[in-house]
């Protein structure tokens, strides 16, 4: 009995951390940790500083996603993002809601 409660509760506790932990792993495989890190400038900018910087712009999520997909410059500095073929729409839009929901 007591094997089956410890069985359940940490399946539980892998329910609930699973949705901010698996972005960060898609992060991970889709090599932009290569660049980015969450709270702290690499070549790329922290994503918590990107989220701030697009707090009040509604708009920024697909735009943004496609940034990431077709690669950019000018806006945090001179090094580009690459393209980033790896990573189709959808993935590009969520890990984009992923990065500015990280505050
Ligand atoms: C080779 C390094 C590199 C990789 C790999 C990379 N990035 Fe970036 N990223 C950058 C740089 C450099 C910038 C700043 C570009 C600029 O100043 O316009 C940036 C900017 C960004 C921004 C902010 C764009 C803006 O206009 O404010 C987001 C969001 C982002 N990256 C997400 C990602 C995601 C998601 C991935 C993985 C699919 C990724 N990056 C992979 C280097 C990288």
């Amino acid at each position: 009995m007591t094997r089956v409660i410890a069985v359940l509760a940490a399946f539980g506790a892998m329910l609930i951390s699973t949705s901010a932990s698996a972005q960060l792993e898609l992060a991970k495989q889709k090599n932009c940790l290569a660049c980015h890190t969450v709270d702290k400038k690499l070549v790329g900018p922290a994503y918590k500083d990107v989220a701030k910087k697009y707090e009040s712009d509604k708009d920024a999520a697909p735009r943004l996603a496609k940034k990431v997909r077709e690669g950019g410059v000018g806006v945090w500095g001179q090094i580009p993002m690459p393209a980033n073929p790896q990573v189709n729409e959808a993935e590009s839009l969520q890990l984009v809601k992923w990065v500015l929901s990280l505050k």
